[in-house]
């Protein structure tokens, strides 16, 4: 047998070994915990104590939790001996010692099994999953849902492939894509963990994706952060640029070339601003109005600029165990000083052709 059909066949084994996972969590509720409509779909990585039965807490702790576990409670949860062996084949999970490790965190979310990396346990007890799966991310995709868009739809930074779920909703073909190729991975586990068609590219923004897609969605890495702090994913997780948003002009210049006439493109990020809209609208505007766009934009809330370094600097102590910050204190001021403002507003942008739109920034309310 060759090479490629020796992958090809390994590939297959992954995706069908992953498939019956992801039918055996749901036939055994976990998706149905009472917090998967928490609005922070990391709640439920804080250990509660309270789950229901034996099988399912040997599932959350292998995981949920990232929790080792011994071999035989691993296949009693699993209710087989047969998949155990399967998911460590496919390096879902691991085993040493007797004791058994899985390779990905499975978080429920919205009614689908989300794949992340695997959780760093920190020295604080706190659950960071690398691809940054937040509360933003569930933010986009309820309002995705909700807009049920149609046609081929492409999740850009796809992550932990939240997005392409809720697209796979309503749209006819979704297509994903991540820089990272680890995410492209995760993505991809995601979309066989809930048995839907996701085609999943390496492509830095849209550059290797194909024109005439109807749909983009995408919350881009916004956050500033001096390349002197130590922080978790840095690819996932901060900007580029002076305020962190030059990947989110790069991707809407690159908007007009690539969609088709009755396009619309969904995003989420923060942005500086004092008070009135934050002047990247007026930007984004610039980037894409002589193309016939205009933005639907709704600022969801403003955070202090305090709030947001006392938040960056908590991520770092958990991430690094270090209690003594005043460095990283002083860098993160200096970079956030520079922007000349008080707060960060949070945006759930919609770029569209429509007309009743075209040309101008419509604030919702
Ligand atoms: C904030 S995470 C969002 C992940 C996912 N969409 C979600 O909602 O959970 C940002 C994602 O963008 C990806 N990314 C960063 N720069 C990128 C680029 N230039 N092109 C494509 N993806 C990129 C990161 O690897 C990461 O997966």
């Amino acid at each position: 047998m060759g090479l490629g059909s020796r992958v090809d066949r390994f590939m297959q084994n992954e995706q069908l070994t992953t498939q019956a996972l992801g039918t055996l969590l749901r036939s055994l509720g976990y998706l149905t915990q009472n917090w998967i409509d928490s609005d922070d779909p990391l709640a439920c990585l804080i250990p509660s104590g309270e789950q229901a039965c034996s099988e399912q807490r040997g599932l959350d702790d292998l995981f949920l939790h990232g929790d080792e576990i011994r071999v035989d409670n691993a296949r009693e949860a699993l209710q087989s001996t047969e998949l155990l062996d399967d998911l460590a084949a496919a390096g879902l999970v691991m085993i040493r010692a007797g004791l058994v490790q899985a390779t990905i965190t499975i978080v429920p979310v919205m009614g689908y099994l989300i794949a992340t990396e695997h959780p760093l346990n920190t020295r604080v007890g706190v659950v960071l999953p690398h691809d940054y799966l937040s509360s933003y991310s569930t933010m986009l995709a309820r309002y995705v849902r909700l807009r049920s868009p149609r046609g081929v739809a492409i999740d850009v930074g796809s992550g932990t492939g939240i997005q392409s779920m809720v697209l796979g909703e309503s749209a006819t073909r979704v297509l994903a894509c991540d820089i990272d190729l680890s995410c492209c991975d995760r993505t991809r586990t995601t979309a066989w963990l809930n048995n839907r068609d996701v085609e999943v590219i390496q492509s830095d923004l849209l550059d290797t994706c194909p024109e005439g897609v109807s749909v983009v969605v995408s919350n881009p890495p916004w956050r500033i952060m001096p390349a002197t702090i130590p922080y978790p994913a840095r690819g996932s997780r901060v900007g580029v640029g002076w305020d962190g948003l030059d990947l989110v002009r790069r991707l809407v210049s690159s908007l007009p070339g690539r969609l088709s006439e009755q396009a619309e493109c969904h995003l989420i990020f923060e942005a500086p601003s004092n008070s009135g809209p934050p002047s990247i609208l007026e930007e984004l505007l610039g980037l894409v109005g002589p193309h016939g766009f205009g933005i639907e934009a709704e600022i969801v809330r403003r955070t202090p600029i305090e709030s947001v370094i006392r938040r960056s600097l908590q991520v770092v102590r958990e991430y690094t165990g270090d209690e003594e910050l005043a460095d990283h204190d002083a860098s993160l001021r200096a970079c956030y000083r520079q922007l000349q403002t008080d707060a960060l507003s949070l945006i759930l942008l919609t770029l569209t052709r429509s007309p009743s739109v075209a040309g101008r920034i419509d604030l919702r309310k």
